[in-house]
């Protein structure tokens, strides 16, 4: 026993050191990146506007020379997704996104993103779980299962499904000034507190996320798993994925074929782009409303503060880079439990290291929250309190200091989370 807690102390006092020196190749490998910013002109936002409102249709008069709306797409426009409290919310599970990820195997050794469209401008090109398997078909004897002294081979199946329910928009623009290097900093600060919470034999700290690194080294910020570097290029993706726009940096997809279209033509210029890119990144950032009644102020004080105390904040981070009140780590994070436990499942050719795991999830910015329900990636929790439950995995012993709790004290949380509002704005109608 005593041998086993000084070797673990002496691992605590190596990572820390580690840390250490982390901290500083970390300082001196990224220098601040200062993001290239030029104003963009009112009518420039109007445009933008304009498109992000637009409901699009094959052969649109905007789109110039291309084809339009589709040929696959999710919605006619982006506002039909993005409209909960004002244009550029969140949208309810009507609206999920049907995801899959291919896993990679000995004939495909990366793994692939790709998403089953709900919609199409003909019917022969509409696509299914039948036309997913078409590309990816089983692989037989695939899959290792470990259990006990038991071997088992076993055919796998490298598709896996996922949902994506759509996110709020706002303040985008801050979060894509937020400097990677701020990223890893406030990562590794935060190991190296957990390291010291080792090193006095607490072993009750929050594991720490990790940074989504992108196969081109670049960090990911956007998205539920952090798939992106940059809103320009998530925004090209969503033009391009969701309503079948070609745009100048990324192109529509092939119907049924799961991936780009290298020849279709632009159904955005180049101007019609950056204005709607410009739009984006100015929706204004969520805020803050107090109640004005001193008695719900001093729920909502004290929901803060157990907010911090209990541990969200761990993950939550309210601060960054700058950015107030944004409540993310912009890392990824388990939030699951293993249920296999006792199992192993290698799979033909394992996910390359730096790729989040099938359940590894962004820490969401929880800023706006008040007005994005239902919550989780996924959508499948209705209100905060059902979200807060479903913390496990990395998070369940902050879970459970919430459970803990007072009733008094778990609404408290909930009454100031509720103080997290969309920005002020036009409110968008029959949706
Ligand atoms: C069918 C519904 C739908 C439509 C239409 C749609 N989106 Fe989205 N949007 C989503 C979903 C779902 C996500 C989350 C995707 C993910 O992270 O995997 C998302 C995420 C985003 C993000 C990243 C948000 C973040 O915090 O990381 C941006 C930016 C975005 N959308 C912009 C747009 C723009 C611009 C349009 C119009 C061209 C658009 N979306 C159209 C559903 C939609
Ligand atoms: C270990 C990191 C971690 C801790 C600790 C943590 N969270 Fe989270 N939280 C996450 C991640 C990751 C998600 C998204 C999971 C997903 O989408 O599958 C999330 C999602 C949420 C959501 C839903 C947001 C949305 O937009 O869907 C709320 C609300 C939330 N957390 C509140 C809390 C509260 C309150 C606490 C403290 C009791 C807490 N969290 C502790 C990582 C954490």
């Amino acid at each position: 026993m005593v041998r086993s807690v000084n070797l673990r102390r002496n691992q605590s006092f190596k990572r820390f050191a580690l840390m250490a020196l982390g901290l500083g190749a970390v300082w001196l490998a990224e220098t601040a990146v200062v993001a290239r910013y030029t104003r963009p002109t009112e009518s420039q936002l109007a445009q933008g506007k304009e498109l992000f409102e637009h409901k699009w249709t094959e052969h649109d008069s905007l789109s110039g020379g291309g084809d339009g709306l589709g040929p696959v797409f999710n919605a006619t426009s982006c506002v039909e997704c993005h409209f909960q409290g004002t244009v550029g919310g969140a949208g309810p599970n009507k609206f999920n996104v049907k995801t899959f990820e291919i896993l990679p195997t000995k004939k495909e050794p990366l793994p692939l993103a790709g998403i089953v469209h709900a919609s199409a401008v003909k019917p022969e090109l509409v696509e299914s779980a039948s036309t997913v398997r078409r590309h990816n078909p089983i692989v037989k004897n695939g899959m290792k299962v470990i259990g006990g002294c038991r071997i088992d081979i076993v055919d796998f199946d490298p598709i896996h499904y996922d949902t994506s329910n759509t996110p709020a928009l706002f303040g985008l623009g801050q979060i894509d000034k937020i400097s990677p290097m701020a990223i890893r900093t406030q990562a590794v600060k935060r190991s190296l507190g957990s390291a010291t919470k080792e090193f006095s034999l607490n072993f009750n700290s929050t594991p720490i996320g990790r940074v989504r690194v992108l196969p081109d080294g670049r960090i990911g910020k956007f998205g539920w798993k952090a798939q992106f570097a940059t809103l320009k290029e998530f925004v090209a993706a969503a033009c391009a994925g969701e309503l079948g726009l070609s745009n100048p940096m990324k192109k529509q997809h092939v119907p049924q074929e799961y991936r780009e279209d290298k020849d279709a033509k632009l159904d955005m210029t180049r101007q019609q782009f950056t204005a709607l890119v410009s739009y984006v990144e100015n929706i204004p950032a969520p805020r803050r409303e107090r109640p004005t009644d001193i008695a719900a102020q001093t729920i909502v004080d004290r929901g803060e503060a157990l907010f911090a105390s209990v541990g969200c904040a761990d993950c939550h981070t309210p601060n960054i880079d700058g950015v107030q009140g944004v409540y993310s780590d912009f890392s990824l994070h388990t939030l699951t439990d293993n249920l296999n436990a006792g199992y192993v499942k290698e799979t033909e050719v394992p996910l390359p290291k730096d790729h989040p795991a099938l359940d590894e999830w962004k820490t969401p910015a929880l800023w706006g929250v008040a007005d994005s329900a239902p919550y989780f990636h996924d959508g499948g929790s209705p209100d905060l309190a059902s979200a807060i439950e479903r913390h496990a995995g990395a998070a369940r012993h902050v879970r459970n200091r919430y459970r803990a709790l007072s009733e008094e004290d778990r609404a408290a949380i909930v009454a100031f989370l509720k103080t997290l509002r969309a920005p002020a704005g036009e409110p968008v109608a029959n949706r």
